[in-house]
């Protein structure tokens, strides 16, 4: 397994580490534009495998013959957003961006599997699809598993129980109009409306929505990059292991839930294939509704570009 990583910032560099440090990978290539920064930190990362104990090989370069071949390649080169910035606020640089690392990366790694970091995530996962020309179940973004994360973390904080016996599901395109679903929220098989009443429900999905502007206007210089990182070695995890996980990931739809000609967080069953199945799951007349305005407001940034 070979995974390369565009874009060594923040978020780069996590998933770097994270797959590293997960086993998932043979070699991992950072790319980025800054002359040296990935060179040093996959050289510093590398340094800590004898210490971690892992045997993936990290390679930096500010060029992509370094990336031929690649069996996962994670686009999150970009600008993030600075405080008062909406995700959307990012189009235009970073889809100038994206167009030219997805054409440079697929030149060397024709037979990929694309996942999108970059935002507004996706519009951008739309533009790697389109100029990568790839089939439509190898090119998604990462945006529910994150959002999910975090409606699953404000739940057990509130709850004082595991995060890991909490299920969730969050929907949508990644922004303020994400649709987080409660009837699909148990905690150890228990629906959620049993522990909390309605009004802080309600509050823990306001919080879930907002969830990536309260790190941003806490960090003040960038965005959130540890629970990011996290969400894309999940989906490298269950791609590489051939896993069947089924995850909220942004995908191209064709009809499914009423909504077509846009990408839109739904569950997916993730595999060595990349996107082996769209699940169409009943929701509520509200909840439905919630996903198909979601999406078209994806769809009208989709159709700002000139692509
Ligand atoms: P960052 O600023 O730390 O890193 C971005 C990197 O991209 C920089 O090192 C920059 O030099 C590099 N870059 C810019 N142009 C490039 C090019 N043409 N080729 C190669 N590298 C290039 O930003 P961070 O925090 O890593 O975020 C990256 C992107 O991911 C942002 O757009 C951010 O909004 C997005 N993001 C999306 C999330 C999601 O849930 N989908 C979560 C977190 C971040
Ligand atoms: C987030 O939700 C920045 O989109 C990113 O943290």
């Amino acid at each position: 397994m070979k995974i390369t990583v565009i874009g060594a910032g923040h978020v780069g560099e996590t998933v770097a580490q994270r797959i590293a440090s997960k086993h998932l990978a043979n070699e991992v290539v950072l790319v980025d534009v800054v002359e040296g920064m990935p060179q040093g930190k996959a050289l510093d990362m590398w340094e800590s495998a004898p210490i971690e104990g892992f045997d993936t090989r990290l390679i930096g370069t500010n060029g992509y013959d370094e990336t031929a071949n690649s069996d996962i390649v994670v686009i999150t080169a970009g600008v993030p957003r600075k405080p008062g910035m909406s995700r959307d606020d990012l189009l235009n640089t970073n889809f100038e961006i994206v167009k030219k690392v997805t054409e440079q990366a697929v030149a060397k790694s024709p037979n990929s599997i694309l996942i999108v970091v970059s935002n507004p995530l996706d519009v951008m996962a739309y533009v790697a699809y389109k100029v990568s020309g790839f089939p439509a179940e190898r090119v998604m973004g990462m945006a529910g598993i994150l959002d999910t994360a975090r409606f699953r973390s404000f739940i057990a904080m509130e709850l004082n129980v595991s995060v890991r016996d909490i299920q969730a599901m969050v929907l949508g395109g990644h922004g303020d109009s994400m649709v987080p679903l409660p009837d699909y929220t148990t905690i150890a098989g228990i629906p959620l409306s049993h522990f909390l009443p309605k009004e802080r429900i309600d509050a823990l999905i306001e919080r879930t929505r907002k969830g990536g502007g309260e790190i941003v206007s806490l960090l003040k210089t960038g965005s959130a990059y540890y629970a990011p990182g996290s969400a894309v070695a999940e989906m490298v995890e269950a791609i590489v292991k051939d896993s069947k996980r089924i995850l909220p990931c942004s995908a191209w739809l064709t009809g499914q839930y009423g909504i077509k000609d846009t990408f839109a967080g739904v569950p997916v069953k993730l595999g060595a294939r990349g996107i082996e199945e769209i699940l169409e799951i009943p929701l509520s007349d509200a909840d439905l509704q919630a996903l198909r305005t979601s999406a078209e407001h994806v769809k009208a940034n989709i159709q700002k570009l000139n692509l």
